[in-house]
């Protein structure tokens, strides 16, 4: 396939491409072929979009390994939902971890000024960036957390994060505590023990390969938040009052259809390439990244000391250069990434480079080749080295 201008697209944290050809095949031909509204009456067409979207539920949960899903328009508006709707109350306390998105701090942010909980940050060895799990199941014993926000990966830094231990800790410590991964970055990329977490939310366009306009929240226990939307579901319509059970509690209004389209034929392919084939190919190119930019003088990059512990995503920056310099010359030779703080101000802070205007991020897909990787290497070395 042809990207724009040959561009060599290493951006794949903001969100993967190129998609996998059969979604852009769904998409169009839900458009051209069937494009009914789901669940809005029995018609043949509204019949074959309630069946996609059924399929599509059922796709993700398998992918996800968690027993419901729902969908919402974006990652953010599924935090928000969990976030908002979780009755948080004066005094409750919230730990989140470094990394965290600002999809995550600023509704919790807003419930600090507003509501009174308190937040409070896990602490991870900034130099090993290692998770110091005793001191958190301390930390609990003290104050025991009402929530936890903790994301799977960072989408600075590639870190992945000790999820299944969290969340092991944090239900010998407080059972009742409400559980939100943030899987946005790496959602299904490795599974996750779902019988320990309410909430995960997930994005249909970065790690399942799909279209804008489509992601959601897994639930792996019965927990559930007040919806954060109120409105039509095409089910128990004789009511003004939103239907107390099942997944259209949280899914008011028409869905985006041709998204879940795209994100059928994704799931699709996702299960038929398999995830450790997936993993495995994002894996080799993210150490060869890591190698190269580790190579160059002048060049700082963020990395853990477990190098086993980053996927897909490395940062860097250069010495007395800009990071938004980096990415505009980098960009003038088709090399596409992301500059700046990422929306993850904490984690920027983590590695103390807020001041320096964040950090240059360089983030692989499945799509990727090595040649990718050589490319890169040698257009980096003749923006940094000279
Ligand atoms: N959250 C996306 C990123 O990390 C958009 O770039």
């Amino acid at each position: 396939m042809k990207i724009e201008q040959d561009i060599i697209y290493l951006d794949n944290a903001a969100t993967t491409f190129p998609k996998p050809e059969v979604v852009y095949q769904a998409m169009d031909s839900f458009y051209r072929q069937y494009g009914g509204n789901a669940g809005r009456g029995a018609n043949p067409l509204a019949r074959k979009a309630a069946g996609l979207v059924d399929e599509t539920r059922v796709l993700v949960s398998a992918w996800l390994n968690a027993p419901e899903v729902i969908f919402a328009p974006s990652a953010t508006v599924a935090l928000n939902t969990v976030i908002m709707g979780a009755g948080l109350r004066r005094g409750d306390v919230v730990y989140v971890s470094p990394f965290e998105h600002n999809s995550v701090l600023r509704p919790l942010e807003h419930l600090r000024k507003t509501v009174g909980i308190d937040i409070r940050l896990l602490p991870f060895d900034k130099n090993t960036m290692a998770c110091k799990l005793d001191e958190i199941k301390k930390l609990f014993r003290l104050e025991p957390p009402s929530m936890l926000c903790v994301s799977q990966v960072s989408n600075v830094l590639g870190l992945i994060l000790p999820v299944n231990e969290l969340t092991q800790i944090t239900r010998q410590v407080a059972s009742d505590c409400i559980i939100l991964v943030d899987g946005a970055q790496a959602a299904g990329l490795q599974l996750l023990e779902m019988s320990r977490i309410d909430t995960m939310v997930w994005s249909g366009h970065k790690s399942l390969y799909g279209p804008y306009g489509i992601a959601g929240i897994a639930f792996g226990t019965s927990w559930r938040p007040e919806p954060l939307l109120r409105g039509g579901t095409g089910t128990v319509s004789e009511s003004i009052d939103m239907p107390q059970e099942g997944v259209s509690r949280f899914e008011a209004g028409s869905q985006n259809i041709s998204a879940i389209a795209g994100l059928n034929a994704a799931l699709k392919w996702l299960h038929q390439t398999g995830r450790e084939a997936i993993n495995d190919h994002i894996q080799t190119l993210t150490q060869a990244l890591t190698n190269t930019l580790s190579d160059l003088s002048d060049v700082t990059v963020y990395l853990p000391s477990d190098r086993n512990q980053i996927t897909g995503i490395v940062s860097f920056s250069v010495n007395g250069i800009k990071p938004q310099m980096i990415e505009t010359a980098l960009g003038a030779k088709k090399i596409a990434v992301r500059a700046g703080l990422h929306c993850s101000p904490w984690a920027h802070e983590f590695i103390n480079s807020t001041t320096q205007g964040g950090t240059v991020r360089v983030s692989v897909g499945n799509f990727n080749t090595e040649h990718d990787i050589e490319q890169f290497r040698s257009i980096v070395e003749s923006v940094v080295c000279t």
